[in-house]
C-alpha cells in the first residue's frame, strides 16, 4: 500500500484499523504455490484471518474451518462446501448434524478422537451420508488420535459405508523454521502411513500437513525463503507416500497482506524515557516471538503534517517519514516506548524505537499484521473499541468491511 493511498483514506477512517491487501494475498499464494510441489494443495486455515476468505477461497484449494462461527462466515460468503475441511477439537452435535445433512456436505471432516469419529459416522448414517474424514494423528498434545487409536479405528472402519477415511491431519505448531525438525515430522507421519499399507492394507490417499511455516517480523532477521521452501519441497519428494499432499497454512500466507494503523494521541517523557501514547494497543496487534515488546517490528510512520496536507501535496506525502526498522531514522532519531491504550503496564507495542521527532497525530504504520492480529487479540480488554476493518482491492480500491465496534455491550450486565 502506496503512502498515498493511505494518506488519502486515513483523513476519514478513525484509527485504530487494519487494512488487508488482497492483490498482496494474491501474490503470496502464488510465491507459495511457485515454491512447492506441483501437486501440492494449499489449505488456508482461516483462524489466521477471516476477513480475506472471500479472496483466499478464490486462490486456495481449501479452507480448514475450526468453530460454527468460522463455518457460518464461510457460509454467508456462499464459499462452496467443496473448499471446506471442518475441524476443531470440538464439533458439537449439532453443529455436525447440520453441517452433514446440509445439501452439500463439506469436502473433508477431521476427526479428533474416537468418540469425535462416532458423532460423525452416527451422523453421517443418520442422514443417509457418505462423508469423507480425515483422521488427525496427534503429535503428544490434546490434539488428535493416539496413534495406537488410530490404526484400530482404521482397522475397523477402512471399508465402512458412511465414512471415507481419506487420509490423515497431522499438525503440531506454528512458525516452524527448522527444516531437521520439519522432516522429523514428515518421517514420522510417512512411517505411520508407510505402517498402515502393511499392517492394515490400508492406502490413505491424502495427507493434510499443517506446516507452521515461519513468519519473519522483526528487524535483523535473515530469512532465506525461497531456500527454505525449496528444501522443504525436497523434504515432500521424498517421502515413501505418494498420495495426496495438502498443506494446512494460516500465517505464512495471510500475514505479509495486512497492516495495522494506530495514531499517536499523547507524547510525554517520565523519568527520562520517551513515551507515545497511541490509540491502538497490544490487544489488536500480535507479533508471535515478540517478548516484552524488545523486538522491533518493522515498523512505518507517516508524519501527522504529512497526513494533514494530503494526497495533493505531493511533496509533503513523498516526505512522509519511513522508519524500515531500527537505524533508518536520522541522526536527532531518539528512542520512544511506543505504548498502547490499556491501562495495564504491559501495553507496550515496541520498547526503545527509533523516531527523528514523534507527534501527536503521527500514524504508525505495522506490517505483516495479516495474521492472528484482527482474530487473536485480547480486543475484550478494557472495553476498548474493535478496529476498523479494510480491504484494498486489486484494483486499488479500498473497501470498508467493518467499522470500529463499541465492546462495552459485551463486558456489561
Ligand atoms: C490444525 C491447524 N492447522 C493449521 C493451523 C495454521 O497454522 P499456521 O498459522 O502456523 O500456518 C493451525 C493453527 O493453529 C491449526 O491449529
Amino acid at each position: 500500500m502506496t503512502d498515498e493511498q493511505i494518506l488519502s483514506f486515513t483523513k476519514n477512517a478513525p484509527t485504530p484499523l487494519y487494512v488487508f491487501d488482497l492483490g498482496e494475498l494474491e501474490k503470496r499464494v502464488a510465491f507459495l504455490r511457485s515454491c512447492l510441489p506441483e501437486k501440492v494443495e494449499l489449505c488456508y486455515a482461516v483462524k489466521a484471518n477471516t476477513f480475506i476468505i472471500e479472496k483466499a477461497a478464490e486462490i486456495v484449494d481449501l479452507l480448514e474451518i475450526c468453530s460454527p462461527g468460522e463455518y457460518r462466515i464461510c457460509d454467508r460468503l456462499s464459499v462452496p462446501h467443496s473448499k471446506f475441511v471442518v475441524s476443531g477439537v470440538n464439533k458439537q452435535a449439532d453443529f455436525i448434524d447440520s453441517a452433514i445433512a446440509s445439501d452439500e456436505p463439506a469436502a473433508y471432516f477431521t476427526a479428533e478422537s474416537v468418540n469425535q469419529f462416532h458423532m460423525l459416522r452416527d451422523s453421517a448414517e443418520k442422514h443417509h451420508k457418505r462423508i469423507s474424514v480425515l483422521l488427525r494423528l496427534t503429535s503428544g498434545n490434546q490434539f488428535g488420535l493416539d496413534k495406537d487409536d488410530l490404526f484400530d479405528v482404521i482397522a475397523r472402519y477402512k471399508d465402512d459405508p458412511w465414512v471415507g477415511i481419506t487420509g490423515i491431519q497431522y499438525f503440531s505448531g506454528t512458525q516452524k523454521n527448522s527444516l531437521k525438525k520439519l522432516k522429523r515430522e514428515l518421517d514420522y507421519v510417512d512411517t505411520v502411513l508407510s505402517e498402515l499399507l502393511e499392517k492394515h492394507s490400508y492406502a490413505a490417499s491424502k495427507l493434510e500437513y499443517g506446516t507452521g511455516f515461519p513468519v519473519s517480523y522483526f528487524d535483523g532477521e535473515t530469512f532465506d525463503e525461497s531456500a527454505f521452501l525449496e528444501e522443504f519441497s525436497k523434504l515432500l519428494s521424498d517421502m515413501t507416500f505418494k498420495g495426496m499432499i495438502t498443506l494446512e497454512i494460516g500465517r505464512s500466507i495471510a500475514a505479509s497482506c495486512g497492516t495495522y494503523l494506530t495514531r499517536v494521541v499523547d507524547t510525554k517523557v517520565n523519568c527520562g524515557e520517551r513515551y507515545a501514547i497511541v490509540d491502538g494497543g497490544m490487544h489488536q496487534i500480535v507479533y508471535y516471538g515478540q517478548f516484552m515488546a524488545m523486538k522491533h517490528p518493522k515498523i512505518r510512520r507517516i508524519a501527522a503534517g504529512a497526513a494533514e496536507s494530503e494526497t495533493h501535496d505531493a511533496e509533503n506525502a513523498a516526505a512522509a517519514d519511513c522508519n524500515c526498522g531500527a537505524g533508518a531514522e536520522s541522526a536527532a532519531a531518539a528512542d520512544w516506548n511506543i505504548c498502547g491504550s490499556l491501562c495495564t503496564i504491559n501495553d507496550f507495542l515496541v520498547k526503545k524505537f527509533p523516531f527523528a521527532d514523534l507527534r501527536i497525530g503521527d500514524i504508525l504504520l505495522f506490517p505483516s499484521a495479516g495474521a492472528y492480529c484482527v482474530t487473536e487479540g485480547i480486543a475484550l480488554f478494557l472495553s476498548r473499541e474493535l478496529p476498523g476493518v479494510y480491504l484494498l482491492d486489486t484494483d486499488g480500491s479500498i473497501r470498508k468491511v467493518r467499522d470500529q465496534i463499541p465492546t462495552e455491550k459485551f463486558n456489561s450486565t
